[in-house]
C-alpha cells in the first residue's frame, strides 16, 4: 500500500451540505490536514443545490467539526484557509458549465495542478445524472487525473448496478473509481487480512479441517433514527448486508493474494464470492422489530417510526447461513446477520474451531460449550479473544473456559475514522481498499434470488437478538449463536 504523500489535488465534494458530510467526511478531511505528510496541498470545494458562497459554507462547517469535537477556533482556521463552496442552483447544464469556470478558477487561484477528486455524497437517483454531467461539462477530463469515488449503495439489485457500472465506465475508467464502503476502512478489518497473512500460526487452522462454523454479526442497538424514508427503500439486505457483511465474509474466506494490492485482492474476494453456493429459502430469515425495550426505555415499533409506512414489510433484521463451494471452506457453514434494534451495538466474526475427536472431558456435548474459538472483535472493544479451556485449579479434572485478549486501544489509543483512511488512499490513488466493478455484480447476483422471493419477515421485540427463526437457523444443524453481550472479567459465561 502506498504511504507516499499525496499529490496536491482538489476535492469537490457534492451533497456538501448534507448528513454524511458534514457527520463523517468534513471531521476526516480536517484530521487528514493535520498530518503535514498527507499531501503536497490541496483545497475542497463543496457543492450543493441550496444557495450559500465560501463564507457561509466555512461557517456551517467549522460548526460540524465542532461538534464532532474538534477545536472550535481550529475548525474555524482550516475552513477559512481550505473549503470553498459552488452552489448548483437548478443543476442544469450552465450550473455544470458554471461549476467547470469555477474549478478552474481555484486551481489556478491557489497553483494546484488540475488534478480532480469528485465524491459524490448522494442518494442513489442522483449517482446517474451527476456523472453525465460533469462529463458533459468535461469535467471528468483534466490535464492532470480525474478520480470518481461513489458510495454505497450501489444499484438496488444485479440490474440497476450492472446499468450504473455500464454508466461510470462510459466516463471514467475502472482504475480510476473508488467504490467506498466505510467498513474496509475499519483498522480492525483491515486487520483481518494482517492476522490471517501476516502470523503463520492461524493459517494452519483456517480451514473446513479445523473450523467448525464462522459466525459474522452486524448488531445495532438504535432504530432508524430519523432515516425510515431511505430505509423504507433499503432494508437490512440492502442496507448492511449485501455490502459490509459479504465483504467480511470475503475477507475471511479468501485466499492469500499475489500480492497485497488492489486488484490481487479484489480478485481473491470476487473468487470467494463467486463460490458461494446459491441461497435456497431456508438459509434466509428476515425480521423486523416491534415496540420492546432498548437501553431501559420502551421504543417505539419500525412500523411506527417517521417517515416508514404502517403496513411496511421491510426486514430490519437479516441472517442468513452462507456457503461457500471451495477447497478452503466446503461444508464450513458461514452464519451472517444483521439488525436494527438489538441488544448492543456489536460488530464480530467469530471462528469456531472443531472440537477435539474424542471426548475426553465430561462437559463436551452442547453446542456452546468447550469449542476454542477466536473472536475479531471489529467495534466496539476493538481487538482479538481467544477461547479456550484450562483446568481449574483444585481437586478433580473441572474445566473452565478463560478468553485471552487483545485490544487496540491498549496497544496503540484511539483508532483513526474509517473516512480518514479511506479518502486519504483516494488522494494517494491506492485503490486496495476499495469495492471493484465486479465484486459488486458477484454480490447482486447472490441476492437478486432473496430480493425476488420476498421471505418471510418474522417479528421481533426491540431490544432482543431478533426472531426465534434466526435461533433455529443454527440450532436445527447442532449449532447456536456466541453470546455477544459483554464479557464480565473471570471465566467466559456459558
Ligand atoms: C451504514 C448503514 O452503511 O452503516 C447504517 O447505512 C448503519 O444503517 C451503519 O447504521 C453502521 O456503520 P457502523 O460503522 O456504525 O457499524
Amino acid at each position: 500500500m502506498n504511504t507516499q504523500p499525496a499529490p496536491a489535488h482538489l476535492m469537490i465534494v457534492f451533497g456538501a451540505t448534507g448528513d454524511l458530510a458534514h457527520r463523517k467526511l468534513l471531521p476526516a478531511l480536517y484530521r487528514i490536514d493535520q498530518d503535514r505528510h498527507a499531501h503536497q496541498g490541496h483545497a475542497i470545494l463543496g457543492v450543493a443545490r441550496a444557495p450559500g458562497d465560501d463564507a457561509s459554507f466555512q461557517k456551517h462547517a467549522a460548526a460540524s467539526l465542532a461538534e464532532a469535537g474538534i477545536d472550535p477556533a481550529d475548525a474555524q482556521r482550516w475552513a477559512a484557509a481550505t473549503l470553498h463552496y459552488q452552489s448548483l442552483g437548478d443543476g442544469g447544464p450552465e450550473a455544470y458549465r458554471r461549476l467547470a469556470r469555477r474549478v478552474a478558477e481555484i486551481e489556478q487561484q491557489r497553483r494546484l495542478p488540475p488534478n480532480r477528486i469528485f465524491k459524490l455524497a448522494l442518494p442513489l437517483p442522483a449517482f446517474a445524472p451527476t456523472i453525465e454531467a460533469l462529463a458533459s461539462a468535461g469535467l471528468t477530463e483534466s490535464g492532470g487525473w480525474t478520480r470518481l469515488v461513489v458510495e454505497k449503495p450501489f444499484g438496488r439489485d444485479l440490474s440497476s448496478a450492472r446499468e450504473l457500472n455500464g454508466l461510470i465506465h462510459r466516463h471514467v475508467p475502472e482504475n480510476r473509481v473508488y467504490r467506498l464502503d466505510h467498513y474496509l476502512g475499519k483498522d480492525t478489518v483491515q486487520n483481518i487480512l494482517v492476522l490471517r497473512f501476516a502470523n503463520s500460526m492461524f493459517e494452519p487452522l483456517w480451514n473446513r479441517d479445523r473450523v467448525e462454523r464462522v459466525e459474522i454479526t452486524v448488531a445495532e442497538s438504535l432504530g432508524v433514527e430519523g432515516r425510515g424514508a431511505f430505509y423504507e427503500q433499503a432494508g437490512a439486505l440492502r442496507d448492511i448486508i449485501q455490502n459490509h457483511m459479504l465483504q467480511l465474509v470475503a475477507l475471511t474466506a479468501m485466499e492469500p493474494p499475489a500480492e497485497i494490492d488492489a486488484d490481487n485482492v479484489a480478485n481473491e474476494k470476487n473468487k470467494v464470492l463467486r463460490s458461494i453456493i446459491p441461497l435456497e429459502p431456508s438459509d434466509v430469515v428476515f425480521g423486523q422489530y416491534h415496540a420492546g425495550t432498548a437501553g431501559g426505555k420502551v421504543v417505539p415499533g419500525y412500523r411506527q417510526e417517521q417517515g416508514v409506512a404502517p403496513t411496511s414489510t421491510i426486514e430490519t433484521f437479516a441472517a442468513f447461513r452462507v456457503r461457500i463451494a471451495n477447497w478452503r471452506w466446503q461444508g464450513v457453514p458461514f452464519f451472517i446477520r444483521t439488525g436494527k434494534r438489538l441488544p448492543r451495538k456489536v460488530t464480530r466474526i467469530v471462528v469456531t474451531f472443531r472440537r477435539p475427536p474424542v471426548a475426553m472431558f465430561h462437559t463436551m456435548g452442547s453446542c456452546a460449550i468447550n469449542a476454542n474459538r477466536l473472536e475479531l472483535a471489529l467495534q466496539p472493544d476493538e481487538g482479538l479473544n481467544l477461547v479456550f479451556d484450562v483446568k481449574q485449579p483444585g481437586p478433580g479434572l473441572n474445566l473452565q473456559t478463560q478468553r485471552m485478549r487483545f485490544r487496540y486501544n491498549e496497544a496503540f489509543g484511539p483508532l483513526p475514522d474509517a473516512y480518514q483512511t479511506l479518502l486519504q488512499d483516494v488522494m494517494r490513488g491506492d485503490r486496495t481498499l476499495f469495492v471493484r466493478a465486479d465484486e459488486i455484480e458477484a454480490a447482486w447476483q447472490l441476492f437478486d434470488p432473496v430480493i425476488a422471493t420476498k421471505p418471510t419477515v418474522h417479528p421481533y421485540a426491540a431490544g432482543t437478538w431478533g426472531p426465534e427463526a434466526a435461533d433455529r437457523l443454527l440450532t436445527e444443524r447442532g449449532h447456536c449463536w456466541t453470546d455477544l453481550m459483554p464479557a464480565p472479567a473471570g471465566p467466559v459465561p456459558m
